[in-house]
């Protein structure tokens, strides 16, 4: 027998905070040493947040996420070669619409984001600060 209630049932509420939950999941963020033959030395933080230093090896990746809840920006500060590069790898204004990844590539001259359609890292307008 098919019961139709006025009143929203436990199913309705089950899927309301699943898609809720989904909502809130964020981004990941990814960086990549591309440098060839230097070491990266990096340190990420944000407003409220701070990820400890780390150092990649060539082709090594770091990844970590982001629940922003509120609008912010997470700032990387990257040494090789004894000189300090900076990178916003996270902006909520202008990330926003991006996607659930961004996988930087960190080479030389320029960072590079992952085009997830081409599977390459062909999104390269971007500089260092
Ligand atoms: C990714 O690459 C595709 C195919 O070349 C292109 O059409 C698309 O605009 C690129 N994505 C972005 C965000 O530029
Ligand atoms: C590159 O970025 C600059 C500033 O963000 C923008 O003015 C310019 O139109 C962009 N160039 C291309 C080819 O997307």
């Amino acid at each position: 027998m098919v019961h139709t209630s006025p009143y929203p049932t436990p199913l309705f509420f089950f899927l309301l905070i699943v898609s809720l939950v989904a909502l809130s999941e964020g981004w990941s963020v990814y960086i990549r040493n591309d440098l060839k033959s230097d070491l990266l030395t990096i340190l990420c933080k944000s407003e409220d947040n701070h990820l400890g230093m780390q150092v990649l090896n060539y082709e090594r990746e770091l990844n970590f996420p982001i629940e922003a809840m509120s609008p912010t920006t997470f700032t990387c500060t990257m040494d090789w070669n004894g000189r300090l590069h900076k990178l916003d790898v996270f902006n909520s204004k202008r990330d926003g619409k991006v996607g659930r990844d961004l996988k930087w590539s960190i080479q030389n001259d320029r960072p590079c984001l992952l085009n997830s359609s081409t599977n390459k890292y062909d999104l390269c307008n971007y500089s260092y600060n």
